[in-house]
């Protein structure tokens, strides 16, 4: 069954949790589709898993387009969210408005993501205006990176925590119908989650938010430049991987592959 913003919604009013996932291309976007997920993220963390960037700040509006295009052909029922990359919602409300609507007209999203809270209001709600979903990310927003000083977990402080707090009210309140909550004590977590009638999906930020996300990558165990904390590798993927590909490699070697049944 198609997911939509309203089975969202009534997820957070029926305390039924929400699982989602990050997908960058088409095989594996079919392959999460068919597993239940109610959402899938092209995340601009393909930056750093599919193209192998340090960070996601050079992820461009184009790249998002391809990969998100790519998902879509691949999904039929998971609710698709692409992520604005770093300098696509910033500098005025217009190029917000046009990014984002590319997004969903190009890339054939149903919704899109933005990270921040207070400074990003008025982008969210001309965003909502022009009818696109929004989905808000607070916390560990990885674009601030340089501000942050790094991967950080954020709100560990109460005027940090009292700023999250009040950002995800206003977020709600800009017409946003979900927020990520990355990387903060999962307390504060479960503080926001009883704050806003809308669903909130963690990441690091403990079992009480109404969902969980994680990056495909990270929860198959494919991407080992870097696993954060909050990362359960649920199946080894990687080593798999691996075994398939020294068994190919060694079977040409032998010359004992192509046999006769992969021959003409
Ligand atoms: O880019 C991404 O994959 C994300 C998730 C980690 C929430 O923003």
């Amino acid at each position: 069954m198609k997911q939509t913003i309203t089975t969202f919604l009534k997820a957070k009013q029926t305390g039924q949790k929400l699982a989602l996932l990050t997908a960058y291309d088409y095989s594996t976007a079919k392959i999460v589709d068919s597993c239940g997920i109610e959402g899938i993220l092209i995340g601009d963390s393909l930056g750093m898993v599919c193209l192998g960037y340090k960070d996601t700040l050079p992820v461009t509006m184009e790249a998002m387009i391809h990969h998100t295009q790519a998902v879509a052909r691949g999904t039929e029922n998971a609710l698709i969210i692409a992520d604005m990359p770093f300098m696509s919602y910033q500098t005025s409300l217009s190029e917000a408005i046009h990014n984002a609507g590319r997004l969903i007209q190009e890339g054939h999203a149903d919704a899109v993501k933005l990270e921040g809270g207070t400074r990003v209001l008025r982008q969210v709600r001309a965003i909502v205006k022009a009818q696109i979903p929004v989905m808000g990310h607070l916390g560990l927003t990885p674009q601030s990176l340089n501000l942050f000083g790094g991967f950080k977990v954020q709100g560990k402080n109460e005027s940090a925590a009292l700023q999250l707090i009040e950002d995800a009210k206003r977020l709600e309140d800009a017409g946003a119908f979900s927020i990520v909550l990355e990387c903060i004590p999962q307390e504060l977590a479960a503080q926001i989650t009883a704050a806003v009638s809308i669903p909130t999906i963690g990441i690091g930020a403990g079992v009480s938010c109404d969902g969980q996300i994680l990056v495909f990558h990270d929860l198959l165990g494919i991407y080992s430049d870097f696993t954060p904390k909050h990362v359960k590798l649920f199946a080894d993927a990687g080593t798999v991987i691996r075994q398939g590909i020294q068994a190919y490699v060694s079977e040409v070697k032998s010359a004992t592959f192509p046999d006769p049944e992969h021959s003409f």
